[in-house]
């Protein structure tokens, strides 16, 4: 089998340093070495509700950044999830694999909802059968993910074994994630226990890839650190939540170990490794911004990337679902 990465992101709106390193980046450095079909999953975005311009300008949005940040659409396919109808047709079959017990233990849809579970859509709770055939749809083999994704993929695979058990077939493969490097998980920059997130009320909490350049050194200026000097060894920032983040930030940005950036930082306080951090951030961004703003400017051509990876999906998606459809007893 030939090995095929999927992974998606949804569309959300003000795309940060933690998309861009924690998947983005990733997602164009796969595609030498895979098959790529990256997804900006618009169907899991309305389990919550979406204004319908809001979804369309973020679709685009996301598109861009993608883009933008080295996904290259001649290379891989870059497409939006409605756009291929055997997502949703083999999250129907999913949701009749699996078990309301093995849902029922999500922790994404527990701290989704929290108190308000009988209010959540019937789409948030089987969110994960959608996911699973997103996956499977392609019989993707490996799925670039965050440590926060890991449970939705291990149910991938429950699934994708139930099926092949129940209908005695070796039909889908059990796809592995890929996990990769420093930057995987990139925190607030107001709290080093926290993600860093688009939902976060402090714009500070983050950086935003259109931010310009004042903007990024006024908010690394402003992020929260400690008063003590770097340590030459990463394991000795112990519990520095708020250190170890900007550590991260700096290694993942300069493709070096965290050892190697504490090495050459050792004794030196945060004012001068702010300053470092801020030059080699903007060094990064700045094209990425530059990139994304032009292809804002251009919704036609966005639009058209996303048509032609719909029709390369669909072309690999059809004889899949269509074997799928056989294996289960339904008739064409
Ligand atoms: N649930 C993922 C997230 O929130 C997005 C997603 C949807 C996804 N389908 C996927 C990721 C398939 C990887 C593979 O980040």
């Amino acid at each position: 089998m030939t090995n095929r990465v999927f992974s998606g992101a949804q569309p959300s709106g003000n795309m940060h340093l933690g998309n861009y390193l924690g998947a983005f980046r990733n997602w164009a450095r796969l595609q030498d070495d895979y098959e790529c079909i990256y997804c900006v999953v618009d169907m899991h975005a309305i389990t919550v509700w979406q204004s319908p311009q809001d979804l369309i300008n973020q679709t685009r949005e996301a598109t861009a950044a993608y883009i933008a940040a080295g996904v290259d659409p001649k290379k891989s396919i870059l497409f939006n999830q409605s756009r291929v109808p055997g997502h949703a047709e083999l999250a129907w079959i999913f949701n009749c694999v699996a078990r309301l017990g093995w849902l029922n233990r999500m922790t994404q849809f527990k701290d989704k909802v929290g108190k308000n579970r009988e209010n959540a859509s019937v789409g948030l709770y089987v969110y994960p059968d959608l996911m699973a055939a997103d996956i499977l749809l392609y019989k993707a083999t490996h799925v670039p993910v965050g440590e926060d994704q890991k449970q939705h993929l291990e149910l991938t695979r429950d699934i994708a074994q139930k099926f092949n058990n129940d209908y005695g077939v070796e039909l889908f493969p059990l796809t592995e994630p890929l996990i990769l490097g420093e930057g995987a998980r990139v925190m607030s920059l107001r709290n080093g226990n926290q993600k860093m997130s688009k939902s976060d009320p402090s714009e500070y909490s983050r950086i935003n890839l259109n931010d310009d350049a004042d903007t990024i050194a006024l908010k690394i200026r402003k992020a929260k650190t400690d008063p003590e000097p770097l340590p030459g060894k990463a394991a000795d920032l112990g519990d520095r939540a708020e250190a170890k983040n900007l550590v991260g930030i700096y290694a993942a940005l300069a493709d070096m170990s965290r050892d190697a950036v504490c090495a050459e930082f050792e004794g030196k306080g945060f004012g001068d490794f702010k300053k470092a951090l801020t030059d080699l951030a903007v060094a990064n961004l700045a094209p990425i911004t530059e990139e994304m703003a032009r292809l804002e400017k251009d919704p036609a051509y966005i639009d058209s990337v996303l048509k032609e990876g719909g029709e390369r999906a669909n072309a690999i998606a059809e004889p899949i679902l269509s074997e799928v459809k056989q294996v289960v007893g339904f008739l064409s």
